[in-house]
């Protein structure tokens, strides 16, 4: 594959029926090449008799934070799990940074920069703080004919992650069961937002927190956001979304129904795309 087929997505005449933003007006909002780190086009998946995913097509652009809202069962996980590796779409394709790519496991997707943070956390509740953050990256260091792990280094390495998104914790060594859902979800974020990553994906990350928690983690979002991170956020909270975001895509029954420029939208309608109903009629 050739930049230049994924320019040609972008080049291509816009009428409606060819626009790559279906139900924005044709132009509109359409990206040039170089702004968008991601494209996702006409991506199928089906799982049997089941059509999870209808050619779905949008992008995300660099340093944005990039929404995704539908209802559920819209899609919005099943288009995540594609990107990220763990699923491989039946039909379609990905480009990344203006390559085509075809990830056959989630260790591909990071290898190439994509970083997901999934609705459960796969943290593990016994361990602590710096060893979650380490967990399955481990540093090792060696000694004679041993490979031991480099305790003090992930330890510092822990603070260092943790002052940069400015993630505040009592302590690196404590377990994570000792610590808020707000917190624990900082850890997953700042987790994923290290080691290189240039796209974070995450799947409803203030789902389970309060309001004052939700705040911090909507803060540590902008913050990476802030720090050159491109964000792809699955949310059901509209407020959030035209809060945080820069763009929002809406999904119903498997296919992307409109998007937007997010200071271009309201909640108004954009609950009108999710459920199909015109909010004028
Ligand atoms: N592994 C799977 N096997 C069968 N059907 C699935 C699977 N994953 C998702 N689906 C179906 O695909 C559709 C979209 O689901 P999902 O992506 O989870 O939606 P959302 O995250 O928007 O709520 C649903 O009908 C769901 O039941
Ligand atoms: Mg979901």
């Amino acid at each position: 594959m050739s930049p230049t087929e994924f320019e040609r997505v972008f080049s291509a005449p816009q009428t409606p029926e060819s626009s790559p933003t279906p139900g924005a007006p044709p132009g509109s909002g359409v990206p040039g090449p170089a702004e968008v780190l991601l494209l996702v086009e006409r991506v199928s998946k089906h799982f049997g008799a089941i059509v999870a995913l209808h050619e779905v097509t949008l992008w995300a652009r660099r340093g944005e934070i990039t929404a995704i809202v539908g209802d559920n069962g819209a899609g919005k996980s099943t288009l995540i799990k594609c990107i990220s590796g763990l699923h491989s779409p039946s039909s379609g394709r990905l480009f990344f940074e203006g390559k085509e790519v075809h990830f056959a496991s989630p260790q591909e997707a990071r290898q190439a920069g994509i970083e997901t943070v999934y609705q459960n956390l796969a943290m593990i509740e016994d361990l602590t703080v710096w060893q979650n953050l380490f967990l399955n990256r481990e540093r090792v260091k060696r000694l004679g004919p041993l490979a031991i792990l480099d305790r003090r280094t992930m330890r510092r390495e822990a603070l260092r992650m943790l002052r940069q998104f400015e993630v505040h914790l009592p302590s690196i060594h404590a377990r994570l069961r000792q610590l808020s859902g707000g917190q624990r979800q900082a850890i997953a974020i700042a987790r994923a937002a290290s080691w290189g990553s240039r796209l974070l994906i995450m799947d409803e990350p203030t789902a389970a927190l309060g309001v004052r928690e939700t705040r911090r983690v909507e803060e540590l979002i902008l913050r990476l956001r802030d720090q050159g991170l491109a964000i792809l956020l699955i949310s059901h909270n509209f407020e959030q979304v035209l809060r945080l975001s820069q763009q929002v895509w809406v999904m119903r029954s498997g296919r992307v129904v409109g998007g937007r420029r997010t200071n271009e939208t309201t909640s108004d309608e954009l609950v009108a795309m999710i459920t199909g109903v015109k909010s004028d009629e």
